[in-house]
């Protein structure tokens, strides 16, 4: 176990309250850094109660200066990068924002990690990344190119650029891991993968539900627990690594929405509504390299992981 804290960045998000509780009961000391933009502290309030001792939240924006005072003071070895303007539509509507956050906010994390001595950053890169990918080449793997159809993913790609220049430059290691659609307690209905979340919500409260398009566009649901062990394991290996983190499974919107609705007991047919522009029609991940550099796989089945979900925006809803 290391001496030296771990940073995560979006540590109030829901990938990132994750992460924390994780390395928290891995019995790390962990820096939390989050502006509470879109996260919230009530992600936090449990591990906040049971790890008192080891755990500091600091709401900052990671566009301001405040960060490199705090790695300098609090010398983490390692900083989870996962701070982000997650949302595609936004990141269509207005790009310049997005960028200040998803580019600029990224290097101000990047010089503060050089200039305090971090050896390594663990990156939250996107599928997003990618363009659309014809039904045959998926799933892709790391080889795969295509230009982002939305300024988020085109943000989160020059990230990588960034990346391995830092290595060459200043020797910052670095792990990039490129998620597919994270699903989880946690999440809310603005991230990208939001549509678990959304439905969940929804159907638990006897809302309607919207189908963007005629529900056949599939998505590769990998479990929250799951993506934060990929984070835990790429902080010791798998330097200067980009790295698919997926199940490789593709389900429909439209499968998605019936095994929701048969499991909350939901009576109701979806709302159809045109497709919305800067989304991927398909997306499924291979994440073979992921095994083979950071001994990860996926352990928990759509079953187990909806059930958790499900189990958890219940309590959220207090149903
Ligand atoms: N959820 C997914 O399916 C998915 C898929 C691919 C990649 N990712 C990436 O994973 C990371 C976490 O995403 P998430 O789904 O947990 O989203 P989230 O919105 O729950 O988490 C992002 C966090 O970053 C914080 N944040 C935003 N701007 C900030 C700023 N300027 N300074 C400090 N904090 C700021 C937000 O308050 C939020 O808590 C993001 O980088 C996202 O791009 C997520």
């Amino acid at each position: 176990m290391s001496e030296s804290p771990v940073l995560v960045t979006g540590a109030a998000g829901f990938i990132g309250s994750n992460l924390v509780r994780r390395l928290l009961e891995d019995g790390h000391r962990v820096i939390g850094v989050d502006d509470l933009s879109t996260g919230s502290l009530r992600n936090l309030a449990e591990v906040r109660e049971q790890h008192a001792g080891r755990f500091e939240f600091d709401r900052l924006d990671i566009r301001q200066g405040g960060l490199t005072p705090l790695l300098e003071r609090r010398r983490p070895e390692v900083v989870h990068h996962l701070a982000a303007q997650v949302d595609v539509r936004v990141s269509v509507e207005d790009p310049v924002h997005d960028a200040s956050v998803n580019l600029l906010g990224t290097l101000q994390v990047l010089e503060a990690a050089r200039r305090s001595g971090v050896r390594k950053v663990v990156y939250a890169s996107s599928v997003g990344s990618y363009g659309d990918t014809p039904e045959t080449v998926l799933p892709i793997d790391e080889r795969f190119d295509a230009p982002a159809l939305s300024p988020y993913g085109a943000s989160k790609r020059v990230v990588l650029d960034y990346l391995r220049t830092y290595e060459q430059l200043y020797g910052l290691a670095f792990t990039a891991l490129t998620l597919a659609n994270v699903y989880g307690p946690h999440q809310t209905t603005s991230g990208e993968g939001g549509v678990v979340a959304t439905f969940a919500g929804r159907m638990l409260a006897g809302a309607p539900c919207t189908i963007y398009g005629d529900g056949s566009q599939t998505r590769d649901l990998v479990y929250v627990d799951d993506v934060v062990h990929a984070f835990v394991l790429a902080g010791g290996r798998a330097d200067g690594q980009r790295l698919m983190i997926g199940t490789g499974q593709r389900t429909s919107v439209l499968t998605l929405y019936r095994a929701l609705a048969a499991a909350t007991g939901y009576p109701h047919e979806p709302v159809f509504a045109p497709a919305r522009p800067g989304e991927i029609l398909h997306s499924s991940v291979d994440a073979r390299a992921a095994g083979r550099e950071l001994g990860w796989k996926p352990w928990t089945t759509l079953e187990e992981g909806l059930a958790a979900t499900l189990g958890w925006a219940a309590a959220a809803h207090g149903g």
